[in-house]
């Protein structure tokens, strides 16, 4: 029997935000930076860009912080589980101290801002851990602690360890913190919009040219300038190969009512399953939030008994309650283990991109955001050479993503295609042939039947239909479209066909 997990499909950042209402760009503007993506990548990039003298505009396909950053589990944190082991051992100690140094400066990066834009966003110091469970576990963490700490950052090793059930100890960074990603968000872009500067919501990008100016098209309008950052996650207009260089990967929260006190840290486990653990207070409500099982977009699967089992963790290891909300999303893990920023293609002269933030951008993002406006303003960045995106990415790594991920030149990945003989259950929705073309077709509770074409308009692959958010979701380079067809994320910027039926 499937399970089937209660609370709102919706994420509690998303749920209680409120929403913003800048307009859509309908006539052609000039600035000196044209961002695209209103995330945390491309709202840290403006706000500072804006606050060094040069007009920005931010051109948002949907509402800004609503993508990958309006669904984060909100930790801000440079200790991201075992990560300086892992830099250590494949890059070297000194690349592993700049990623240490880039991510604590966009903790107090994140502080500064909240404080001085006096942002209402909930942020609060607290310890972060990695904690073990097992015996091996244990000795990953010890390793991690003292390595960490040799790195000059603000690490140690406890077994004095805040979590309601027994654990044999932790990696602990002191001075983290945590906040409302979405309320933080809105407001860079308050701060962002205003004295010659713009913020254009429900505008996507649909082209874009590099040369004096660089021209942003969207469906209505034009920027036209300097320069132009693609923040837009999974780059958009992507000719740097960034989706052989990244790989799509999956995350769930479920958020329920606490039943405990509210615990002073943040946490992460080392252990498989893995599991990622704060405790928020949002409108007077106190909330467990437990995010897991990841799994890279290629391997789909249902998503229900995921749901399932996260709400499990909450209530038996953290006393938690019933779900309140639950949600999921991807984020570009960069195979090399490093983000990307810097030309968005090899002879790009004024078009940057930032991605591949490895499921850590709230800091990850806001360094890459800092290290594109020191260039923009002619300031060297200490940090800049360590995620530079023109970097050779080893191709052995490359070509097993790709293979991994099954690209379209090879047999293309899907669900199973039926033969086109019925129309789904009310709520189903299934990949047919109909007439030699594969087709997506949903029926929704209402009887309503809907089809698109199931060829994604990045490579071609098929997409699958995703039950529990209600969306086509492509395999192999983790494109979402809506039963409408329409783009939710990239890299795919085309929407999908509407088919007719017989
Ligand atoms: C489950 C999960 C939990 C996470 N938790 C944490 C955490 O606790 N701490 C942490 O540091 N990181 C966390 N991360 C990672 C973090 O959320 C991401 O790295 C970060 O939010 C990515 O920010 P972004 O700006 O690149 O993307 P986004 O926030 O997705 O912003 C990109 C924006 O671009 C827009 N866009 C796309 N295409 C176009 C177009 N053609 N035209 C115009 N606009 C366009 C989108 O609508 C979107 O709003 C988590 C990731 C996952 C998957
Ligand atoms: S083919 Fe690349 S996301 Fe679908």
């Amino acid at each position: 029997m499937t399970e089937r997990t209660e609370g709102k499909p919706v994420s509690l950042w998303v749920a209680t935000a409120g929403t913003t209402g800048y307009p859509q760009l309908v006539a052609d503007v000039e600035v000196d930076v044209a961002v695209i993506g209103g995330g945390v990548a491309g709202l840290t990039a403006a706000l500072a860009l804006k606050r060094a003298g040069q007009t920005v505009a931010v051109i948002e396909a949907a509402r800004v912080g609503t993508g990958v950053t309006g669904h984060t589990t909100g930790k801000v944190t440079s200790l991201h589980r075992l990560v300086y082991s892992e830099l250590a051992e494949s890059h070297g100690n000194a690349t592993a101290r700049t990623y240490g140094q880039a991510n604590q400066a966009a903790l107090e990066h994140i502080a500064r801002t909240v404080s001085e834009e006096r942002i209402d966003c909930g942020f609060r110091r607290v310890a972060n851990y990695t904690y073990a469970e097992s015996q091996a576990a244990l000795d990953l963490v010890r390793t991690e602690a003292d390595l960490a700490a040799g790195l000059g950052l603000p690490s140690s090793f406890t077994t004095d360890v805040p979590l309601p059930f027994p654990v044999r100890g932790a990696v602990r960074f002191d001075g983290q913190a945590q906040l409302h990603a979405l309320k933080y968000l809105q407001g860079l872009a308050d701060a962002v919009d205003g004295d010659g500067s713009f913020v254009f919501e429900e505008t996507r990008a649909v082209g874009l040219r590099d040369g004096g100016p660089a021209v942003v098209d969207t469906e209505q309008g034009s920027v036209r300038a300097r320069d132009v950052i693609v923040a837009t996650n999974v780059p958009f207009g992507d000719r740097g190969s960034f989706d052989a260089r990244c790989y799509p990967h999956r995350s769930y929260i479920v958020a329920s009512r606490a039943g405990g006190p509210t615990l002073d840290a943040t946490f992460i486990s080392v252990d498989e399953p893995m599991r990622s653990i704060l405790t928020v207070d949002v409108d007077g409500a106190s909330y467990v939030l437990t995010g897991g099982e990841g799994h890279r977009v290629s391997d789909g699967g249902d998503s229900a008994p995921r749901y399932a089992r996260l709400a499990s963790f909450s209530r038996e290891r953290l006393g938690a309650g019933e779900a309140a909300y639950r949600w999921s999303t991807q984020d570009a893990m960069p195979v090399d283990g490093l983000p990307y920023v810097g030309p968005l293609f090899p002879d790009a002269k004024h078009v940057h991109v930032i991605t591949g933030l490895r499921k850590w951008g709230l800091t990850n993002g806001t360094a890459a955001a800092l290290i594109l406006t020191d260039a923009l303003c002619g300031r060297h960045n200490p940090w800049a050479a360590m995620f530079d995106s023109s970097r050779p990415t080893p191709m052995t790594a490359a070509a097993q993503s790709r293979a991994e991920d099954a690209p379209p030149d090879s047999a293309a990945p899907g669900p199973a295609v039926q033969p086109y003989l019925a129309i789904p259950a009310p709520g189903a929705g299934t990949v047919v042939d109909l007439d030699g073309e594969l087709t997506a077709v949903y029926t929704d509770p209402a009887g309503r039947v809907q089809a698109v074409s199931a060829v994604c308009t990045h490579l071609g692959c098929t997409v699958g239909f995703n039950a529990e958010d209600v969306s086509w979701d492509c395999p192999c380079h983790g494109s979402r479209f809506a039963i409408d067809g329409a783009v939710i994320q990239g890299p795919a910027a085309k929407d999908l066909r509407p088919r007719p039926l017989p």
